[in-house]
């Protein structure tokens, strides 16, 4: 790194090394300085790349909804290929994937920023930053523009958040100077960074996808995007695993605000972990019945035994809709009580603008989720 910003900075051989300035918001917010062996700028062709677009149809009839995600399959493709879109709105399109096989190309979203949940496998997120390793239970925030690709080690099962906005940690976890208060349920070492990898001094044509809002390209660069020779600043992608998070536990039931993990305009995101339960001698572990009348609330089951809800399994999804009450399916709190603590791992989305339903979502929905409140007739 040259000692000062916006200064020559020479290669061995004598040429300069190209800075780029990575800035989000124009030049107003987070950013980042990277020094490239070459320029990022040298394009050699740009193409159609032809995404078909997102078929959303409404939530209507409006009611709760289980969708069986696992159904969902793509086999043998990569992390972007194989993403399957199942809800969205204008803030975020939340899709499933299954990336069997590296990436043969980079991918760049300039729409907003990307939030991987890897509910299972592990590999390598490869970007201008470096090497970011990934493994179950990680949560890997990518910022809008990065520039990467998902090499897997073993199949990978991931939830796909992309937004339009900026994903940041909740406000009401940070100081007046940005770093996380002692109450957070995390703390700034739990949070891991790319490792810088020696550049890779290659020209050639190298494919990078571009999407940004329903536009799409193909560019062919001259200079591999991992050219890089240093960076600095706070804009990068990073990971947080769940087993990281020190979820806030109380006397009485804590509502999800409590388990809250990042936020993003639209949207706000919390982890349900492994924990202890409430510890009042006469609490119920099982949350209360309740009816988010102005959110979409959209959980995904990881893995333990999930004990307020009926007939979900691993990668579930179930989508309880603004306005339509829902809470422990029959026999769940009864169950429950006495219990000391769960094992259970569930993430989970709401949505502040209503969600509507992709084709691949309907297919694998579960259509009598709805009813599975009812109480079976005593004799
Ligand atoms: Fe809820």
């Amino acid at each position: 790194m040259p000692h000062k910003r916006h200064i020559q900075f020479r290669r061995p051989d004598g040429g300069l090394y190209a800075e780029e300035l990575f800035s989000t918001k124009g030049f107003e917010s987070v950013y980042s300085l990277i020094y490239h062996l070459r320029p990022p700028t040298a394009t050699l062709d740009v193409r159609p790349w032809e995404r078909p677009p997102i078929r959303f149809s409404p939530n209507d009839p409006l009611r709760n909804r289980h969708f069986k995600t696992p159904q969902v399959a793509r086999d043998g493709e990569d992390a972007i290929e194989s993403r399957a879109p199942l809800l969205g709105n204008d803030d975020v399109v939340l899709s499933i994937a299954n990336a069997q096989r590296p990436m043969e190309y980079f991918y760049r979203n300039t729409g907003g920023d990307e939030l991987l949940f890897i509910h299972s496998g592990a590999g390598i997120l490869e970007s201008q930053f470096g090497e970011l390793a990934y493994r179950p239970h990680d949560y890997l925030v990518i910022p809008t523009g990065t520039t990467y690709r998902i090499v897997p080690a073993s199949p990978t099962r991931m939830l796909v958040h992309e937004m339009t906005g900026t994903i940041t940690l909740p406000r009401k976890y940070r100081n007046e100077f940005g770093q996380l208060e002692e109450h957070a349920p995390y703390y700034e070492r739990d949070f891991r960074a790319p490792m810088l990898k020696p550049p890779v001094e290659a020209q050639g044509e190298y494919e990078v996808r571009v999407t940004s809002g329903g536009r799409h390209a193909i560019y062919v660069v001259q200079n591999h995007p991992c050219d890089v020779v240093g960076w600095d600043g706070y804009c990068y992608p990073y990971a947080f695993n769940l087993e990281e998070f020190a979820p806030i536990t109380g006397k009485l039931h804590q509502p999800p605000p409590a388990h809250a993990t990042f936020e993003a305009p639209g949207a706000a995101f919390c982890a349900f972990v492994p924990r202890m339960f409430d510890y009042h001698p006469l609490a119920i572990p099982v949350p209360y019945n309740h009816s988010s009348v102005d959110c979409d609330e959209v959980l995904y089951y990881v893995s333990g035994n999930f004990m307020s809800r009926r007939g979900v399994e691993e990668g579930s999804i179930t989508l309880h809709s603004s306005g339509a009450p829902h809470g422990p399916q029959p026999g769940a709190v009864e169950s429950s009580l006495g219990k000391t603590s769960t094992d259970e791992i569930a993430v989970m989305v709401d949505t502040f603008k209503p969600l509507l339903l992709a084709e691949a979502a309907i297919a694998c929905e579960d259509p009598s989720y709805f009813r599975s409140w009812i109480e079976a007739p005593t004799a």
